[in-house]
Order: C-alpha cells, then sequence, then structure tokens
C-alpha cells in the first residue's frame, strides 16, 4: 500500500488493496438501504391507515409507532372482528410481526394496557412477547389528561372555543417534554424514588397551574409501581435496538403514522393540531433512525375529506352531501365517538402534504363510500379576495375565508365492492383516481373498496 492510501498497488496485485477493502467493507455496512416502508395521514386523520398497514404487516417483520399517543384510533376489520388500536402499532395482529414503540411516542401506561388486554380478548396474540418500548418514550400521566380537559374549559371560557382535543393528555405531556420536566420509561425503570420524587414536583406544578386538578399523588404512583415490572421485558435502548434491526438480517419495517399531515404541530392548521410532527420527519427523529433508510413513503388519502373537532374545514359540507358523507363512511370517532365532519376531496390539501412528505404513492381509501353520488366534486383551488392563491395559507382566518374551486365528475352510481381489480371499477370511478393521480403526479397503489382487509385493489 502506499503511503497516501491510494491503491496504486492493488491492480498489481489483483484485487483491491486493504485500506480500500476495509473502505468498501464499511461502506455496505453503513448502507442498510432504504428498507423501512412508511405509512402517513395525508388529511386530517381517520384515512384508514389502520388497514393499510394491516395490509402491509402480512409480509413485514416489525411495524413502529413513531409519534403521537392514544390520540390515535386505527380500526381494522377481519372477517367479523373489529380490532382498534391507540397505542399499539396495528400491524400487532400478524403474530410474526415485532412492535415497537418508538421515543417519539407519548406512552399512557394504563391506555396501553387497557388496549392490549381489550384486543387479546378479540385474538390478538402474545403480544406480551412481541411489543417493544422505547426507554426514550415519555410517559403521560392521568394528571396531564385530567390537564388537557382543564384546558379545553379554559380555552371555551376565555376564548369561546376549545380546540376540540381527545383530553388525552397529548398536548400536556408534549409541554412537559418540551418544558424539560417530562419523565420518561427509563426514569421508571431506572430510580423509583428519584421517579417519585420528579412526578410530585411536575404533579405540583400542574396543580398549581390548573387549580381545579386533584391528583391522587400516592395512588397514581403505586399503579405505576404495578405496571413497572411488567414493562421492564417490554422495554430497550430504541436507538439501539432500531439500529440493530436496520443493520442485522434483512428486516421488513414498517412505520405507522399517526394523526396526519394537516395535524401536525408545524404543517397543520395551527392552533386546531396535535402535539407532535405527523409527517415524514416526525419518522427519523421519532424512532432515532437514519432519512436514508426510509423508502417507501406511502399516503393514506381517504375518497372524500373528514375532519374531527374544531378549526378551518374549506371543502366541508353541512348540508346533505355531508350528512350522507358522514352516514354511508360511519364517521365516528374511534377514539372520542365524536361525528366526524365531512366535505368533498380537497387536492389543495393535499399537494400541501405531499410537498412536506414527499409521498411514493397513495392508499386511496372509502371509495365505495362514493358510490351512490352522481356527481362528485373535487377541490382544485383556493381563492382568496377574488383571486387564486398558488398555497396553502399558514393562518386560520385566512384558510377560513377561501372560496374552494371545485371540478365536478360524474358519479359512478353502483356499487363497487365486488370489483377486484382496477379494471374491474366503472369508468367514472376510474376516471376520479386518475384525477387525483394526474393532479397531484403520485400513483394510486390501493383502492380501498369496503371495511375488511380483502377489500382493497392493489393497482402494482
Ligand atoms: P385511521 O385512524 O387512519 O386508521 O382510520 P380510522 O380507523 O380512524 O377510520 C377509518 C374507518 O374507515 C374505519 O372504520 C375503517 O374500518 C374504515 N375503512 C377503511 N378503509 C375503508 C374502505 O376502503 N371502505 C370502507 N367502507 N371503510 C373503510
Ligand atoms: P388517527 O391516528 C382524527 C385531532 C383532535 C383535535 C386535534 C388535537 O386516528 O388518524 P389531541 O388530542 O391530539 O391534542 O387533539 O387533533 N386528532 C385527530 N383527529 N384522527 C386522529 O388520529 C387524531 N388525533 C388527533 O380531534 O382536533
Ligand atoms: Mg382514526
Amino acid at each position: 500500500m502506499t503511503e497516501n492510501g491510494s491503491g496504486s498497488n492493488a491492480e498489481t496485485n489483483g484485487g483491491p488493496e486493504p485500506g480500500e477493502r476495509l473502505r468498501r467493507r464499511m461502506l455496505k455496512q453503513a448502507e442498510p438501504g432504504n428498507r423501512v416502508t412508511v405509512v402517513l395521514g395525508a388529511q386530517w386523520g381517520d384515512e384508514g391507515k389502520g388497514k393499510v398497514v394491516d395490509l402491509l404487516a402480512q409480509d413485514a417483520d416489525m411495524v413502529c409507532r413513531c409519534q403521537g399517543g392514544n390520540n390515535a384510533g386505527h380500526t381494522v376489520v377481519v372477517g367479523s372482528i373489529e380490532y382498534d388500536f391507540h397505542l399499539l402499532p396495528s400491524g400487532i395482529i400478524n403474530p410474526n410481526v415485532t412492535a415497537f414503540i418508538g421515543n417519539g411516542v407519548v406512552v399512557h401506561l394504563p391506555g396501553l394496557f387497557e388496549e392490549a388486554e381489550k384486543n387479546a380478548k378479540k385474538g390478538l396474540e402474545d403480544w406480551e412477547n412481541r411489543l417493544i418500548i422505547s426507554d426514550r418514550a415519555h410517559i403521560v400521566f392521568d394528571f396531564h389528561q385530567a390537564a388537557d380537559g382543564v384546558q379545553e374549559q379554559q380555552r371555551q371560557q376565555q376564548a369561546g372555543k376549545n380546540l376540540g382535543t381527545t383530553k388525552k393528555g397529548i398536548g400536556p405531556v408534549y409541554s412537559s417534554k418540551a418544558a424539560r420536566s417530562g419523565l420518561r420509561i427509563c426514569d421508571l425503570l431506572t430510580d423509583f424514588d428519584d421517579f417519585s420524587e420528579r412526578f410530585k414536583v411536575l404533579a405540583n406544578q400542574h396543580m398549581s397551574m390548573y387549580p381545579s386538578l386533584d391528583v391522587d399523588i400516592d395512588g397514581e404512583l403505586e399503579k405505576l409501581k404495578d405496571y413497572m415490572e411488567r414493562l421492564r421485558p417490554m422495554v430497550r435502548d430504541g436507538v439501539y435496538f432500531m439500529y440493530e434491526a436496520l443493520h442485522g438480517p434483512e428486516k421488513k419495517i414498517l412505520v405507522e403514522g399517526a394523526n396526519a399531515a394537516l395535524l401536525d404541530i408545524d404543517f397543520g392548521t395551527y392552533p386546531f393540531v396535535t402535539s407532535s410532527n405527523c409527517t415524514v420527519g416526525g419518522v427519523c427523529t421519532g424512532l432515532g433512525i437514519p432519512p436514508q433508510n426510509v423508502g417507501e413513503v406511502y399516503g393514506v388519502v381517504k375518497a372524500y375529506t373528514t375532519r374531527v373537532g374544531i378549526g378551518a374545514f374549506p371543502t366541508e359540507q353541512k348540508n346533505d352531501i355531508g350528512e350522507l358523507l358522514q352516514s354511508r363512511g360511519s364517521e365516528v370517532g374511534v377514539t372520542t365517538g365524536r361525528k366526524r365532519r365531512c366535505g368533498w376531496l380537497d387536492l389543495v390539501l393535499l399537494k400541501y402534504a405531499h410537498m412536506i412528505n414527499g409521498f411514493t404513492a397513495l392508499a386511496l381509501t372509502k371509495l365505495d363510500i362514493l358510490d351512490v353520488f352522481s356527481e362528485i366534486k373535487i377541490g382544485v383551488a383556493y381563492k382568496v379576495d377574488g383571486k387564486i392563491i398558488p398555497y396553502f395559507p399558514a393562518n386560520q382566518e385566512v384558510l377560513n375565508k377561501v372560496e374552494v374551486q371545485y371540478i365536478s365528475l360524474p358519479g359512478w352510481n353502483t356499487s363497487i365492492a365486488k370489483s377486484r381489480t382496477f379494471e374491474d371499477l366503472p369508468t367514472n370511478a376510474k376516471d376520479y383516481v386518475r384525477f387525483i393521480e394526474g393532479h397531484l403526479g403520485v400513483p394510486v397503489k390501493w383502492i380501498g373498496i369496503g371495511k375488511s382487509r380483502e377489500l382493497m385493489i392493489q393497482l402494482f
């Protein structure tokens, strides 16, 4: 080998010189490839992410959650059984899958165990041995949930409207995290006395901020102690766990986004958003993985638009159309039981979500809900003061007053439930799908035509 490390001797020896071989081996090890597939909500949530993840999990080794908490509600229908998941990744239904809850998730321990036990009664197998939780995940306490409720009351009293949160403590726990006073799973498992002291400080802070809060400090600590030993075997250093998953024998890794692009704390319709990054950046920060490991990014798009809670909704239909979408689509929140607001598909919003996430393909769900409409509209542009605006406005006052420009497509007026291929669909349904693809410049890979697992057409 030459002094400057160039490989001039390599050619004469008939192979790469040792330095070059080492560099090549290091490069190979450093490149686990883009084997992480991501599924993200592209609208205001409830697009059918659970169903898409369940489908992809049939062929996955790991399914991860990277953000949010049990504000999410993901439904999976298998035969006559309907599972709902809030903190557990939906892909856990596949008994061969390892489920991982990453550091970006906020975990309410009683909620997690209740959810797992409820689904175990429905047939979820061996979950305790297949669930791994990052030691860096923050814990949602009961007082965070209670504080969420008090904050909502205060918003109502002080500003005349609340945010319509799920009251699962999401805003308060991410606030504790950002204020650097939150407590994590690693704190619970390392030194319970120290944990208890810090818990008391945090609980007292909340009681002084919200005098109507009555926290049973000893009672909650007692419950947490009970969860501690049950939790211990499931907890790992999430960074090393993901690193090994990426660098060991090839594994197919799936990430299940919770909430959705327009609920993202940075890019959503702020302040009517959740408190985490539900767009693609949240995958890396919420799992501790580099961006080059992310491959496919699938956007889940409902064939129309829904929203739970308060906030601007340009294509909302507060009329018979909205009511028909709501009743045909059974649009009721999985987590809160609230009716979802409904309206036409909005391509301005979807284009914006695509700009942030870089979707490689879309899953278009609930196309069957549109079976009975003779005319179907799609929002394609926004006007403000009579002029088209070439962007999705950040300011909610502006978003509230946009005038939506629609295109109108003829409906297909027939059931598509028996279609098994794209070709089987009525021409007008195919045109609807093609219009969306053409406008967004993203291919549709799946089309949902009913609730069950098998009612999904794959296009390529
Ligand atoms: P997620 O939060 O994105 O997982 O979605 P939710 O589970 O909150 O809401 C989606 C609802 O639509 C659930 O009740 C699903 O069972 C249902 N669903 C999903 N895909 C389809 C579809 O293609 N057709 C019909 N009719 N229902 C669907
Ligand atoms: P999935 O994963 C629909 C909404 C709430 C509220 C706002 C803030 O099922 O799609 P939060 O409790 O997070 O502070 O509430 O965000 N929201 C959702 N809406 N689907 C969800 O999740 C949601 N998660 C939060 O309704 O308007
Ligand atoms: Mg949901």
